[in-house]
């Protein structure tokens, strides 16, 4: 019997990158070919084939039949709660008054783009409890994502001790209930106002016709291509209203890359408010 391990040829490589970036905006450079070959192996055997080509040419023929397995199998979820935490505190009374001013009257809509399973939306839904006290202004949050399996987490709201691991003692017991076989369940309370949907940030009609004050999409466009994410970002125009804000993670940068994103100071960490020149 063949035991040998498939090894990825940097031709199968280059056209692994091509379908998975025109799909997913996602890019594997020479440096993460071990990882899309580890990530990717459990599919050959699941299709019963030997090399990647034969599962490359397999994916020409039918991707939507293995699209729910290689999003899974080629998308990095990692993600806990109030991850970036300075971006959270930035979103105080003064600046939720601000958005307030140019926004529709009484409501305040936030979008989670590349949500994982829902640390992230649930995040913000707790943060902004306090500082919407008193304002009289409703709050709703989409999220979405391209992975289906990790929406489905996020719906169930149940997570390992790893996602909740900058939290405190107080602020678990607060937002979380402990389950027996030792994971935490949301309370209630901070379910509200979220609304999962299944999306592809390249995808122009993703949630289309919605239009957000705040939009955060953070720890995503660092492994996309650079045209993914110029697509991104032009698909963002529409969805951030002018005066409106983007949240990036803090390795990821659109300067100068789009007139109608400007670079600002917001508490004590950058956003991109959105300008109509
Ligand atoms: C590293 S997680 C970041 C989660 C969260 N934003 C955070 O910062 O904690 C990246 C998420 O982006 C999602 N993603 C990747 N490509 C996407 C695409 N083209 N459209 C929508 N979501 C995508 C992945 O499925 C994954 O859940």
């Amino acid at each position: 019997m063949d035991t040998e391990l498939p090894s990825m040829s940097s031709e199968e490589l280059a056209l692994f990158n091509e379908l998975i970036s025109n799909h997913f905006g996602i890019h594997f450079p020479e440096h993460k070919r071990k990882i899309l070959e580890t990530r990717l192996r459990p599919r050959l055997r699941a299709n019963h084939v030997r090399r990647f080509i034969d599962y490359y040419l397999l994916l020409q023929f039918d991707l939507e039949l293995e699209l729910g397995p290689l999003t899974q199998a080629i998308t990095n979820n990692e993600s806990y709660f109030f991850r970036e935490t300075l971006q959270f505190d930035a979103l105080d009374m003064k600046c939720l008054d601000d958005l307030q001013k140019g926004g529709e009257p009484g409501r305040l809509r936030f979008l989670s783009a590349g949500c994982s399973s829902g640390e992230e939306p649930y995040s913000l839904n707790i943060c902004l409890r306090g500082p919407l006290q008193g304002m009289s202004r409703d709050l709703m949050i989409d999220a979405f994502d391209i992975d289906q399996n990790h929406l489905a987490k996020a719906r169930r709201a149940i997570y390992q001790p790893n996602s909740l691991r900058a939290l405190s003692p107080s602020q678990k017991r607060m937002y979380f209930t402990a389950l027996e076989d030792g994971s935490f369940e949301l309370r209630s309370r901070f379910r509200h106002n979220v609304d999962f949907h299944h999306g592809n940030l390249l995808d122009a009609e993703t949630l289309s016709g919605r239009v957000y004050d705040v939009v955060f999409c953070r720890n995503v466009l660092i492994y996309f291509t650079d045209e993914a994410t110029r697509k991104t970002i032009d698909n963002f125009v529409h969805k951030v209203r002018p005066g409106g804000l983007l949240f990036l993670g803090h390795s990821e940068s659109i300067i100068g890359l789009h007139s109608k994103f400007q670079a600002e100071r917001v508490g004590q960490c950058i956003a991109y408010r959105r300008v109509d020149p």
